[in-house]
C-alpha cells in the first residue's frame, strides 16, 4: 500500500547525488506501487533556463541509472508527472517565496538536503520564513561537519527550526539490506545472542574496502579523507550494530539509545597509541584488474602535496561487560582489490583441544557477514575430512545463507529507497540522531588530534593492494590475521 501523501522538495536536484542515487530510487518507490497518486516532488537547484530542459537531464539520468529490465515506460512517465522544477538560490530569502507557492497548501512537506552543509542553515531559514518549517521534515545528508565543533553548528542551526523528531540525518549504510538484517540475525537468533560476547568472541573484523578512487571529488575528499568520510559514520554505525546490546524494542530511539552506549565506551586513541593501533595509508599508482590506475597524488585536480589517508585501518576496543578484551578491527579504503564490505565475528576456541596439535590453528568458528557485494551469512563450522584415510583430520566449511540464491524472487533495494521510503513513513529507526553522530566525532577529533601532533606522512600502498604492510602487521601482531586475504 501506498504511504501518506506527501510533497517531496529536493534541495540540490542536479548534483551527482540527486542524479545518480535519489531520483532512481524515487522512480522504485512509484515502481514498487509505493507512492501515492498525489505525492509530488519538486527538483529544486540554482540552474536557471527551461524548466523543460532539467527535467529531460532528470529523465536521462534515470535512463542511465536504472536497471533496463526495471526501467517501465508508463511508469517512467508517471513518475516525471509527478516532477517540477523550480529555479532558486538558497542562498536568497527572496527565492523562497516561489518555493512556498508551489508547495501550497499540501500537509507534509519533506526537505531533502542533498548540498553542501554550509547550505542547510540558509535552507532552513528561509524555510521558516515562508512559514514551511513547522510542516516540514528534514533529511541531512553527510557529512554534517568535519569535526565535533562544526557538526554542532550544523546541528543546532537546523535545531533551531526543526526538532529533533523531524530531523532525519543519513548514513546510507543503515539502509542497506544486509546491514538492517544485523538486527534481524542478532536479535531473531537466541543461537547468535547467547555467544554474543566477551567469552565466547575472540574479535571482529569489519571491513569496507572500495575499488574506486576519488571519481572527480579530490576536492571534497582531500578535506575529510577516509577517516572522516568513511569510519566516523559507515564504520561505526556497523560496529555500534554488532556490539550494541538488545534493544527494549524496534522504536528509533530504543535502538539509538543502544548505539550511543557503544560510542561512548569506545576506548579514545590517544597519540601515545596511534603507532601500535591506527594506520593510515594513500594509495600510489597500481594495477586493477589489469587495468593501470594512478596514485592519489596525480588524481585530476589533485595538489601533489597531500597528506589525506585514503586507507584506515585501526584496532578500537569497547570498555564494557560484554567486550572487554576483544578488538575491533576495521579498515576502508579506497583502491582495494575488490568492493567488499564484511562483518568477520571470530569465535573463541573450544575450551579442551583433543585433535591433532599441528590443526589447532584452523580451530574457532567464524561468522562472515557479507554486506556486499554477493549478500550472504556463512557460518564456517569445522568437520571431519572424508575418507578412510582421513582419520579425524578436520576441514573448515560454510554453513551458508545466499541471498540472492535463497531468496530467488526478490530484488534487494538500493539503501537509497529504504531510506526516501522510512522518511515518508515517518519512522526515524534508519536514522542517525544527534547525539551518535556528535559521540562519533568525539573518538575520531582526538584520533585525528593525535595524528597532527604526530605529523607523520601517511603510508603508501599501491592501488589494487589490500594496503600498506601495516595494516597487516596491525592484526598479527595480536597472532591475527585478516580473513580471506590474498
Ligand atoms: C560515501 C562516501 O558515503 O560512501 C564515498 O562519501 C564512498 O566516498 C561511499 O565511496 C561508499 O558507499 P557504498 O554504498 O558504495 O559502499
Amino acid at each position: 500500500t501506498p504511504v501518506e501523501p506527501c510533497t517531496f522538495a529536493l534541495f540540490g536536484a542536479l548534483g551527482d547525488l540527486a542524479l545518480r542515487k535519489l531520483f532512481p530510487a524515487l522512480y522504485q518507490l512509484d515502481r514498487a506501487g509505493l507512492l501515492c497518486p498525489d505525492t509530488r516532488l519538486l527538483a529544486l537547484a540554482r540552474d536557471a533556463g527551461e524548466e523543460s530542459r532539467h527535467l529531460a537531464t532528470i529523465a536521462e539520468h534515470l535512463r542511465r541509472h536504472v536497471p533496463g529490465a526495471e526501467l517501465d515506460e508508463g511508469v517512467l512517465q508517471r513518475f516525471l508527472g509527478r516532477l517540477d522544477y523550480l529555479s532558486m538560490d538558497f542562498l536568497q530569502p527572496g527565492d523562497y517565496a516561489a518555493l512556498a507557492d508551489r508547495v501550497g497548501a499540501a500537509e507534509r512537506l519533506i526537505a531533502y538536503f542533498a548540498t553542501a552543509a554550509a547550505l542547510y542553515e540558509p535552507i532552513c531559514a528561509g524555510l521558516a520564513e515562508v512559514g514551511l518549517a513547522g510542516r516540514a521534515r528534514v533529511v541531512l545528508e553527510k557529512p554534517i561537519g568535519h569535526d565535533l565543533a562544526s557538526s554542532r553548528k550544523v546541528n543546532d542551526a537546523v535545531a533551531r527550526h526543526f526538532p529533533e523528531d523531524r530531523t532525519y540525518r543519513i548514513d546510507h549504510y543503515l539502509g542497506k539490506e544486509t546491514v538492517q538484517n544485523l538486527i534481524a540475525l542478532r536479535f531473531a537468533n537466541s543461537l547468535f545472542e547467547t555467544q554474543w560476547n566477551q567469552n565466547h568472541i575472540s574479535h571482529v573484523e569489519i571491513t569496507v574496502a572500495e575499488q574506486v578512487g576519488i571519481e572527480g571529488r579530490w576536492g571534497y575528499f582531500d578535506k575529510a579523507g577516509q577517516l572522516r568520510d568513511m569510519i566516523q559514520n559507515h564504520l561505526l554505525q556497523l560496529l555500534c550494530l554488532i556490539a550494541m546490546d538488545p534493544p527494549g524494542d524496534l522504536s528509533a530511539d530504543s535502538i539509538r539509545d543502544e548505539k550511543v552506549k557503544v560510542l561512548k565506551a569506545l576506548a579514545p586513541i590517544d597519540a601515545a597509541q596511534l603507532s601500535q593501533q591506527v594506520v593510515r595509508g594513500q594509495y600510489v599508482a597500481g594495477n586493477i584488474l589489469g587495468k593501470s590506475v594512478p596514485g592519489y597524488l596525480e588524481e585530476d585536480n589533485a595538489n601533489a602535496q597531500s597528506d589525506t589517508e585514503t586507507f584506515v585501518a585501526l584496532r578500537a576496543e569497547i570498555r564494557n561487560w560484554r567486550w572487554a578484551g576483544v578488538p575491533f578491527y576495521l579498515r576502508t579504503g579506497k583502491r582495494m582489490p575488490q568492493k567488499l564490505s564484511q562483518i568477520v565475528i571470530h569465535f573463541k576456541a573450544p575450551p579442551h583441544y583433543i585433535f591433532a596439535e599441528e590443526q589447532r590453528p584452523l580451530i574457532g568458528n567464524k561468522l562472515i557477514i557479507r554486506l556486499q557485494p554477493n549478500e550472504s551469512i556463512a557460518l564456517q563450522v569445522m568437520t571431519k575430512e572424508q575418507g578412510l584415510d582421513k582419520g579425524m583430520q578436520l576441514r573448515s566449511g560454510p554453513l551458508q545463507l545466499n541471498f540472492s540464491d535463497t531468496y530467488r524472487s526478490a530484488r534487494i533495494p538500493d539503501a537509497y529507497e529504504r531510506l526516501l521510503l522510512e522518511v515518508m513513513k515517518g519512522n526515524q529507526n534508519l536514522f542517525v540522531r544527534k547525539d551518535e553522530i556528535e559521540y562519533a566525532w568525539r573518538w575520531c577529533d582526538r584520533l585525528i588530534a593525535g595524528w597532527r601532533l604526530q605529523g607523520e606522512a601517511p603510508k603508501p600502498y599501491a592501488a589494487g593492494s589490500w594496503g600498506p604492510l601495516s595494516s597487516i602487521a596491525l592484526i598479527t601482531r595480536d597472532g591475527r590475521s585478516w580473513y580471506g586475504d590474498f
